[in-house]
């Protein structure tokens, strides 16, 4: 793939990223010293990397991500090429398509991400299909319970009700709690719902509807000793807190690139673990349908797809890259902390979100008594121009690198006027 060649030119400015993206290609050169996640003047330039108009502010990385100028711009020049210069495809060289290839230089990048063999990851369309390839390929037999917590994304449960009503299974939700209050306890609640039937546990790595980041290691590890399959929804957290999948241990991570990753819509990932990938069937099936050696070549193969989303995908990587993951979850973390320090200030804010910031990170969850999430999300656009997301009880007010702690200030002002109304 030539298209992302000049990326580091381009993207950022030299000084800013070159050494990282560099110390990135040379295992074992150390990177630069981090920026202090404040430091105003490293994250502003940073900011002049996004398209996203200065009249209006981004709160809902939660449900979709912003692309930075670099990824757009790729996708878009993609596109334009292929609009103009298909006749030249011959079959011989690159890919003008995706569905029928590896993708091995994504695979491979994303691999990297998620502390995998590429051999383990497929692209996939987003968490959903991901997701649904595991609870549809499973060989389920009668009788068999999922557990899953009573606060799963309906792509993330939907599958599993799914399944379970095709094979004559049940689908157990375990309550948690909103705020979850630590992780002894919920680990204690998933785990005590384990049962002889258990066959598969799905639940999220962070849960979109608080940002409460879940014990996940501690989780999965007793699953394991009980033979119960893993399967974590990591929807919330590619490009926004690290993932280790073979420290985690679980079976299947199901993820997209579309939120925190920054990359363009409709674009996700599955991660099999090698030693379980044989048990998951493919649903969709193509020439690779039955490629046990690379596994996550056989659930890429999906038929004709757009490149130019697979380019924006790769260019998104590449950004998150050369910046640096720890430098942006260090930011993240920041910037979320920084929100909730001022909304634990405000009288009549309910959090959802964790009080333990060592479980949370860009996502939080609040409401104000007497105040619909509805009504908070319509008033902080009226007022101004900030855009929240409404959740059952208040919003989601996500916090990503191109957001700066005055626009924070600015949201934490409305929550404060409209708590003294
Ligand atoms: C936790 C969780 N799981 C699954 C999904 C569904 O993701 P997708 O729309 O990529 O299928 C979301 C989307 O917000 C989510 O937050």
């Amino acid at each position: 793939m030539t298209h992302r060649r000049s990326f580091l030119k381009s993207a950022l400015s030299a000084p800013l990223v070159s050494s990282a993206a560099f110390a990135q290609k040379q295992p074992g050169t150390a990177l630069p010293p981090l920026p202090h996640p404040e430091d105003p003047a490293y994250w502003s330039k940073v900011r002049n990397q996004f398209l996203l108009a200065r009249d209006k502010v981004f709160f809902n990385n939660g449900t979709i991500g912003a692309m930075p100028r670099i990824v757009m711009e790729k996708t878009v020049e993609h596109l334009r090429k292929m609009a103009t210069d298909i006749a030249e495809w011959d079959y011989q060289g690159e890919e003008w398509i995706s569905g029928y290839s590896d993708m091995a230089s994504i695979r491979g990048k994303a691999a990297g991400l998620i502390h995998c063999e590429p051999i383990e990851i497929a692209l996939t369309e987003n968490v959903t299909c991901a997701n649904s390839y595991v609870a549809s390929g499973l060989n389920l037999e009668p009788g068999s319970e999922i557990l899953i917590t009573d606060q799963e994304h309906t792509g993330g449960e939907s599958p599993w009700f799914n399944a379970a009503k095709r094979h004559g299974g049940t689908v157990t939700k375990v309550k948690i709690n909103r705020p979850v209050r630590d992780r002894d306890e919920v680990l204690y609640q998933l785990t005590s719902a384990m049962s002889g039937r258990t066959r598969v546990l799905f639940i999220s790595h962070m849960i979109t509807g608080s940002g409460a980041i879940l014990p996940v290691k501690e989780i999965c590890a007793e699953a394991r000793r009980r033979g119960i399959l893993t399967v974590l929804d990591g929807a919330q957290t590619i490009g926004q807190i690290p993932v280790d999948v073979r420290d985690i241990g679980c079976d299947a991570y199901v993820g997209c690139f579309h939120k925190w990753l920054l990359a363009p819509a409709g674009c996700g990932f599955l991660y099999l673990r090698k030693e379980r990938a044989d048990q998951v069937w493919s649903s969709l099936a193509s020439h690779q349908w039955d490629n046990h050696q690379d596994n996550g070549y056989r659930f890429t193969q999906r038929g004709t797809g757009s490149m130019s989303l697979m380019v924006g995908v790769e260019a998104a990587l590449d950004f998150h890259f050369s910046l640096g993951p720890e430098r942006v979850q260090k930011r993240i973390q920041y910037l979320g902390d920084y929100l909730r320090a001022g909304l634990r200030k405000i009288p009549k804010v309910k959090m959802f979100s964790p009080d333990d910031n060592s479980m949370c990170a860009g996502i939080t969850v609040y409401g104000i008594e007497g105040v619909t999430g509805q009504q908070l999300q319509d008033e902080m656009w009226k007022r101004g121009r900030l855009r929240p997301r409404a959740n059952s009880g208040g919003v989601r007010q996500c916090t990503h690198i191109f957001n700066s702690p005055e626009e924070i200030d600015r949201s934490l002002a409305i929550v404060r006027a409209l708590s003294q109304a």
